[in-house]
């Protein structure tokens, strides 16, 4: 008889907790509470990202903010991600449309910022034909090869006379310059912008893009907001440093000072010129100048921010400098040149470009997408015209993936296959789905590749006086997110058997 009792009241309590955990998951959404009209926008702070992981330890996994008018709904788990990066991808895969950034794309939509449609598709199909794909990068490799002999030879000045060097400046330059060469057939050395001022266009551009702006969530009072703040005008500016830079570059195309035959700018121009069409419209000067941005922000910033990161760590990790520091010595040999077969031995330096990006992914909310019909996320319905982020930041420091989320440990990819190509939702420095970032080759190969001659060339020390502690990880607002404070270390020349 005790049995039954017992028996029933379990079966009770699990129709009680059924009942419970139907009524949570159909209910609201979690969602910190906010101020009325604009929210919680006040509390996100300059890093975003972080703002939200902490709230995210409180609300779970699948958090709805209220930014003002929009619904914004911010995944923070592997498997969330999974959710509207796989499962639901078709429905979450546009964009949605943000005065900001439109505003400085001259109100075309490029490939990042573009909704799903027949121009992005197009316009994402000529990059990748063009820019993206293995035979274009490997075409590329002979300017990759001159641009770091330029770093190395540069950096052996410094060691020679014991100088230190800002690793965030040197390894932007490197891919300013491959990117510059390749994409748009021009060097900016003594040319167009002198280097310096370029990189702080890049870095505006970028803030103002990862900027949450009022004027996106609240109409009208928004607007106020932005200009208030400075937002509105520090934009117009970017807008204007911007274009200024494409009609110097489109300038030195028609004046044909630019070095090479046919690049990527010659052909957007020609087929301008032709009227070709993409998608519905005729490919317009506007039109290239917008996708000509993705190609500048997103090509040269991340791969920089990688390396730097990377850096930072090794500095800060003088045990797994030493190791991947000997991986590619002894690899090397004799040999003083590192060719794209040899990086391919490279397997624990591609451990610690993982570990890189899973502690410091370079877009940390990924670009952010709109749902465009109703889905449902562990069981919360998400309506349509909801904003979704995935805090890719976030997922790399989740205790439930990893163990010991805040140590640098390469050593922790060597018993999984988790890579980093969008379909291990646990490690997403791309994005994953359609809207996965097309140069995943072209990005990861520039990272290796300028890793694997800065850790080959030279021994990094620490300047006089600071120890490893003194290092930071502060990060830096924006889209995509650099070390705040500059990476200085003094090198020495590795006096490696061919010199
Ligand atoms: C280490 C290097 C790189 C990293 C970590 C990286 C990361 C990313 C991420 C996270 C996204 C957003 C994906 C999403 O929203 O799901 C993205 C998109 C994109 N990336 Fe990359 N990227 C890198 C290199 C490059 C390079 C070299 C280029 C071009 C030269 C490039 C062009 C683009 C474009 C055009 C998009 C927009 C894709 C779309 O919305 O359809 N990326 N990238």
């Amino acid at each position: 008889m005790a049995n039954i009792w017992l028996l029933s009241l379990l079966f009770l309590i699990c129709i009680l907790l059924a009942v419970f955990n139907h009524k949570k998951k159909h209910g609201q959404l979690p969602s910190p509470p906010g101020l009325p009209v604009i929210g919680i926008l006040h509390q996100l702070g300059e890093l975003p990202h972080q703002s939200l992981w902490k709230l995210s330890k409180k609300y779970g996994p699948v958090m709805h903010l209220k930014l003002g008018r929009v619904p914004t709904v911010i995944v923070s788990s592997a498997e969330t991600a999974r959710q509207v990066l796989k499962v639901h991808d078709l429905h979450c895969c546009t964009r949605p449309s943000l005065t900001g950034p439109r505003e400085l794309s001259y109100n075309y939509l490029d490939i990042a910022f573009s909704p799903y449609d027949d121009y992005w598709k197009e316009v994402r199909k000529l990059c990748a034909q063009e820019l993206f794909s293995t035979k274009q990068v490997h075409s590329i490799q002979p300017i990759k090869d001159e641009e770091v002999k330029k770093l190395i030879d540069s950096i052996s000045e410094s060691a020679s006379q014991k100088t230190p060097v800002n690793l965030n400046k040197k390894c932007l330059s490197l891919t300013v310059s491959v990117v510059c060469r390749a994409t748009f057939g021009v060097s900016f050395e003594g040319t167009v912008l002198n280097s310096d001022r370029f990189n702080q266009i890049v870095r505006e551009a970028l803030e103002m893009l990862g900027s949450f702006s009022a004027s996106d969530f609240i109409p009208f009072v928004g607007w106020i907001i932005d200009w208030l703040s400075g937002l509105q005008s520090r934009r117009e500016r970017s807008k204007r440093d911007l274009n200024l830079f494409y009609e110097q570059m489109f300038d030195l195309h028609k004046q044909g000072k630019k070095q090479g035959s046919e690049d990527f700018v010659d052909l957007l121009l020609r087929f301008e010129k032709e009227e070709v069409v993409l998608g519905n419209d005729k490919l317009t000067r506007n039109h290239i100048k917008a996708i000509l941005m993705d190609v500048l922000l997103a090509g040269m910033d991340t791969s920089a921010i990688t390396m730097t990161w990377a850096m930072t760590e090794l500095a800060r990790n003088p045990r797994v400098m030493r190791k991947v520091q000997n991986e590619i010595r002894t690899q090397m040999g004799e040999k003083a040149i590192i060719s794209m077969d040899e990086i391919e031995q490279f397997h624990y330096l591609k451990m610690v470009i993982k570990e890189t990006w899973r502690l410091h992914p370079t877009t940390p909310l990924l670009i952010p997408r709109e749902v465009t019909s109703e889905i449902q996320i562990d069981g919360y319905t998400i309506p349509v015209k909801t904003r979704l982020h995935v805090n890719v930041w976030a997922i790399g420091r989740d205790p439930e993936t990893w163990k010991d989320p805040e140590a640098f440990l390469p050593e922790r990819f060597m018993d999984n296959n988790i890579d980093a190509k969008g379909q291990d939702f646990e490690l997403l420095p791309f994005g994953g789905g359609r809207r996965i970032c097309p140069a995943i080759y072209m990005g990861t190969t520039m990272v290796e590749f300028g890793l694997a001659n800065l850790l080959y060339h030279f021994d990094w020390k620490l300047p006089d006086g600071m120890v490893v502690e003194d290092i930071d990880i502060e990060e830096a607002p924006g889209l995509t997110v650099n070390k705040k404070n500059d990476l200085v270390l003094v090198p020495t020349k590795y006096l490696d058997p061919c010199n």
